[in-house]
């Protein structure tokens, strides 16, 4: 037996994995990973794989990154963790203010998880109306095909029926508006809901620019600018989810900056989590306004937000996530981007130009299409030629996306392209 064998063996008998039907991997092995270096994972025989999925979504600038390994050796010896109810440190208070300047909002509020965030935001705003004396406003709008985590709340503001349909009568029933295809008709039908509903209505959650798990769907920032007037209108939150949008994935900082050049998209707000520690330790983080703070600061307790979790703010993630802002700040990481981004286009062309390609897509450092004849397992067969070349891509239905950690060179980057042109080439039927 391979070292390889032998690891998925004691996984399989062992692990119960996260978003997959075990039994399948009684026909499709595991993907045992010994160590990470730069964009590459290395199995247990030493064959190599091309992270072109930034670990789902959260590595932005390289495994085994000397940079915020040497922040979190460094944390280690000072504090790994304490309880932040009632005690502090200045991990945690560097990272909120920091987030504060960066994104307009402040009060960070955090959580290890994306999920738990959007629970945060969630019962944030509703707590909010109902301090506010209003408490008939307790239901949430999410867009068609939005996706805010797998927590029972989150689930009830997500659209994606693999992961929802199961669940459905543990889940609060709440309100779903179109997706912003087609921005004037997306807009008029938030405009009449909100105008109808307003009074039961708490927030509008979204993922700015781009829907990830419904296939890296791209959408128009003049529906987030607009969506944000109306709920400034109609006395609505809006809840900017940007766990896997944020920290330069769509090309500013913050997706939601796009809505226009004065920040006029500021959400109630924002969640953040995924690439906040460049992919090192789970973190989540929930920023919100003022106004908001001010609902619950209070001599009532019960006023408060007396939401918890053990690791709240751990010292060793804020580190992380403070390695991680500095990267970009000395980096200038979003301007290299950029110009990266554009060379990364010519090198996808061939892609684009490709008769099996249809719905071709860039967002920021996202990459994206659609296989133009899909079938049932078009993800599974994809995914296990992708294996073979040593390309780590996990399609989503016929869509693929290349969502590489920022730090892949354009040799990299070529072998993504070339390798999804001859595995597509290479499907069945072609
Ligand atoms: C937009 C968005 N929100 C929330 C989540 C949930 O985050 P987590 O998986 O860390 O709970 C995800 C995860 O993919 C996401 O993409």
């Amino acid at each position: 037996m391979s070292d390889n064998a032998a690891i998925v063996a004691r996984s399989l008998a062992s692990v119960w994995h996260p978003c997959t039907q075990m039994k399948h991997h009684e026909r499709w092995p595991l993907l045992p990973i010994a160590r990470a270096e730069g964009a590459w994972l290395y199995d247990f025989d030493g064959k190599r794989y091309l992270d072109g999925v930034s670990s789902w979504w959260v590595n932005l600038f390289g495994h085994a990154n000397p940079r915020i390994q040497a922040a979190l050796a460094d944390q280690l010896t000072k504090l790994e963790h304490i309880m932040l109810a009632g005690a502090t440190h200045q991990p945690v208070i560097e990272l909120s203010e920091r987030l504060g300047k960066l994104t307009g909002l402040g009060h960070a509020f955090y959580a290890s998880d994306g999920a738990s965030a959007v629970e945060i935001a969630l019962k944030m705003s509703f707590h909010y109306w109902r301090n506010r004396g209003r408490p008939e406003k307790c239901r949430f709008v999410g867009l068609e095909g939005g996706y805010h985590g797998e927590t029972i709340g989150a689930l009830g503001v997500t659209d994606v029926a693999i992961f929802r349909d199961a669940y459905g009568p543990l889940l609060t029933p709440q309100i779903r508006v179109a997706f912003p295809g087609d921005v004037d008709a997306a807009i008029a039908e938030l405009a009449a809901l909100l105008k109808e509903r307003h009074h039961e209505i708490a927030a509008l959650i979204v993922e700015p620019l781009v829907q990830g798990a419904a296939g890296m769907r791209m959408y128009s920032p003049l529906y987030l600018k607009m969506a944000r007037t109306l709920c400034t209108q109609f006395e609505v939150h809006l809840i900017a989810d940007e766990i896997m949008t944020g920290f330069g994935r769509t090309g500013t900082l913050f997706a939601s900056e796009q809505a226009d050049g004065a920040g006029n998209a500021r959400a109630d707000f924002m969640c953040l989590s995924k690439g906040i520690t460049g992919g090192y330790l789970p973190l989540s983080c929930v920023l919100t306004t003022d106004e908001v703070y001010g609902a619950f600061y209070d001599d009532d307790t019960a006023r408060g937000f007396l939401h918890s979790h053990s690791y709240t703010g751990s010292a060793l993630a804020c580190r992380a996530a403070l390695a991680t802002l500095d990267i970009f700040e000395s980096d200038d990481v979003i301007a290299a981007n950029a110009v990266k981004a554009l060379r990364f286009d010519a090198i996808a062309a061939p892609l684009r130009q490709h008769p099996l390609v249809s719905n071709y897509r860039r967002c920021g450092m996202i990459w994206a299409f659609d296989y133009a004849k899909p079938y049932a397992g078009f993800a599974r067969d994809f995914f296990l030629a992708a294996e073979l070349r040593g390309l780590l891509l996990r399609p989503i239905g016929a869509s693929v996306y290349f969502m590489p950690p920022y730090i892949v060179n354009e040799e990299e980057f070529a072998l993504l392209v070339n390798g999804s042109l001859q595995i597509l080439e290479g499907l069945p039927g072609q």
